[in-house]
């Protein structure tokens, strides 16, 4: 077997782009590798034990909580919460966000994380990948302070690191500190993530369109022009259509084999269904440092100002000429 680095080395090695060296961010790090290896053990486990199903809750989003989505949310919240690394969570299976105070009621940490502690609930049930993605701010207000509503609501662009884990055929973590993205692979036997995909990039060019055509009808015209090119005969197409429903592994697909992948707005989902702050700016940090690209149909998604925290906002992210072409059919219908 190639001998690869393991993530602690590789922090360790790369303490560099762990910039603020204070050692915070890699021992956040290290935080959600620990919490992703628990969690990977229960997803594992799934159909064993009484963790299928729903909870019988209804989140803020109006979604019905599964109980893994409240499990992962736990496990998440109890490991940054616990080890006194974060002064605040945001998580998309909580109504508000979580300040956390320290010991002494203060708390000195920078970073605040944001968190979709299960992404692809509805495959849950039927052995179908799952993941969990994380997002990574520097507070903007004093420390030593409780966190308020603005640390949260900061432009993508202000991301310290971004990443997500994929419970797939293995299990993997993915993530981002600005300098490239890193892929790291679990080998369930020893409990050890080992870099497998070193300096992933998306290939600029694909041939693969990852939406719910389900909901065709609903669509914006743009979006259904581009679904007819996609379909055409000429070239290298009609493209391959894949969709999962899982946006981690729809995305972890599309960035290994070139690909795009949309949620965009609908008559049922006026302003889309995917979260802003959970899923497409910590997604869209990572296709960028990647070399492709993520957009609402019309600006870079990194550059949209948060107004609320569950917000959502269509999706356009993959092969950066893939999503150029996407969006010039999008520019027909302004
Ligand atoms: P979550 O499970 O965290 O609520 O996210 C579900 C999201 C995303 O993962 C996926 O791509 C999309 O919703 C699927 O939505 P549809 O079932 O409407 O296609
Ligand atoms: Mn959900
Ligand atoms: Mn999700
Ligand atoms: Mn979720």
């Amino acid at each position: 077997m190639q001998q690869h680095s393991t993530l602690g080395e590789f922090i360790i090695e790369n303490q560099k782009q762990f910039k603020y060296s204070s050692g915070e961010l890699s021992r956040l790090i290290n935080s959600i590798r620990l919490a992703a290896k628990v969690v990977n053990h229960e997803v594992n486990k799934a159909g064993l034990v009484d963790i299928l199903g729903t909870a019988g809750d209804t989140n803020i989003q109006g979604e019905d909580q599964q109980k893994l989505d409240v499990y992962a949310n736990t496990i998440f919240m109890e490991t940054l919460t616990n080890r006194q690394i974060v002064c605040g969570i945001a998580s998309e299976e909580e109504d508000d966000f979580v300040t956390i105070s320290g010991n002494d009621q203060t708390n000195n940490n920078k970073y605040v994380v944001l968190i979709d502690p299960l992404d692809g609930s509805s495959n849950i049930d039927v052995n179908v990948s799952v993941g969990t993605i994380f997002s990574i701010y520097r507070r903007i207000t004093n420390p030593g302070t409780p966190v308020e509503l603005k640390d949260f609501l900061q432009e993508g662009n202000k991301q310290v690191a971004a990443g997500y884990i994929v419970y797939g055929t293995s299990t993997m973590l993915v993530f981002t500190t600005g300098h490239g993205v890193n892929g790291f692979t679990l080998n369930p036997a020893i409990g050890t993530f080992y870099l497998s995909h070193p300096d992933m990039t998306f290939p600029k060019d694909g041939t693969i369109y990852s939406i719910n055509e389900g909901n065709y009808v609903h669509f914006p015209q743009g979006v259904k022009d581009y679904l007819k090119y996609c379909q055409m005969e000429e070239g290298d197409r009609p493209y391959t259509s894949r969709y999962i429903g899982s946006l981690v592994s729809d995305f972890h697909r599309n960035m290994i084999k070139g690909g795009i992948y949309i949620y965009p707005t609908s008559s049922k989902a006026p302003k889309g269904k995917l979260r802003l702050l959970y899923e497409c700016n910590p997604i869209a940090f990572l296709a960028e440092q990647a070399g492709g690209k993520a957009s609402d149909g019309y600006r870079r998604i990194l550059d949209i100002k948060p107004t609320e925290l569950h917000q959502r906002v269509p999706f356009f992210c993959g092969s950066i000429n893939m999503v150029d072409v996407a969006e010039n059919f999008m520019k027909n219908y302004p």
